[in-house]
């Protein structure tokens, strides 16, 4: 039997309306207009994709929209300054810098400069600490997305057997400390991981994050287990085209899950859906 497909597309389009009308409200009772200050550095196709839709989006739900466009060479200094400067600013209520940063920069250094009230990403050290240790902590986006599909589509996953495949810091390691808080039983595989087809295989819960196209089989699915494919690889199409596929073989995949998100459609509208409603819950943590 053919898998449920979990629509991100559709929940995306919900939860943006719903985030709408709390900004609607901010700023007839309180006078507030949540402000999202996106900072890409270079100019990486794919991230200039990700801040146009990311600026789009923040307008469409009624947010103010900061655009800062740096060069390539921008020093670290130079950075760190405008940083400091969104920090500071009380129409900023969240701070997005686009990875990857260009090579001469510390990454970790720019992201731990972020006021951490204002780190709508998830990435500060102080946010990852309290994720892990599973206190109230501004959640990355992508994982919390992931997490969002599978709650409505499963409701209660304790005890469930969970694997997250790919340990980044961006999306496999917090959806994993997501899933412990469901109370699952998690794994992680990544590149060294022996056996990994046996390992999927035990899974109610598969996340995918690995950005290897159609690279998780699908005699690798346990029948009926949720799938939630992180992955947005472009691949060479007919007649010299691209088109994008996720880290599985969907159209395998699909004939074994119980339920499965598409690519294009799944987790990557959740993710800009879940970055308006962090900034809204910064603004409002800001009012106080
Ligand atoms: N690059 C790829 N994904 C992300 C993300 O979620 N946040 C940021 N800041 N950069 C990214």
């Amino acid at each position: 039997m053919s898998a449920t497909i979990i629509d991100g597309k559709a929940f995306a389009a919900d939860i943006r309306s719903r985030v709408a009308e709390q900004v609607a409200a901010l700023k007839t009772d309180h006078g507030i207009t949540p402000g999202l200050a996106v900072v890409l550095v270079g100019s990486d196709a794919a991230s200039e994709v990700y801040v146009r839709s990311k600026g789009r989006m923040t307008v469409e739900v009624g947010m103010e929209s900061f655009e800062h466009r740096l060069p390539e060479e921008t020093s670290e200094a130079d950075l760190l300054a405008l940083i400091a400067q969104l920090n500071a600013d009380p129409a900023v209520h969240g701070i997005l810098v686009q990875l990857p940063l260009p090579g001469h920069m510390n990454s970790d250094a720019v992201i731990n400069a972020i006021d951490p009230t204002k780190d709508v990403d998830g990435f500060h050290i102080s946010n990852v600490g309290l994720l892990g240790t599973g206190q109230k902590a501004m959640v990355p986006c992508t994982p919390l997305g992931c997490l969002m599909m599978l709650r409505e589509h499963l409701g209660d996953m304790s005890g469930k057997e969970a694997i997250v495949i790919g340990r980044s810091n961006i999306v496999g390691k917090p959806m994993a400390h997501l899933l412990l808080g469901e109370s699952c039983t998690v794994s992680i595989a990544h590149s060294r991981t022996k056996d990994i087809a046996d390992v999927v295989r035990r899974a109610d819960i598969v996340v995918a994050a690995v950005g290897r196209p159609k690279m998780i089989k699908g005699d690798w699915i346990k029948p009926g287990a949720t799938v939630i494919d992180v992955g947005i690889n472009r691949v060479e199409a007919e007649g010299g085209k691209t088109r994008l596929v996720g880290d599985v073989d969907f159209d395998a995949a699909r004939e074994v899950a119980g339920a499965i998100t598409p690519v294009p459609g799944g987790v990557g509208p959740m993710t800009i859906a879940c970055l308006l409603a962090n900034t809204l819950t910064a603004a409002c943590r800001a009012n106080g």
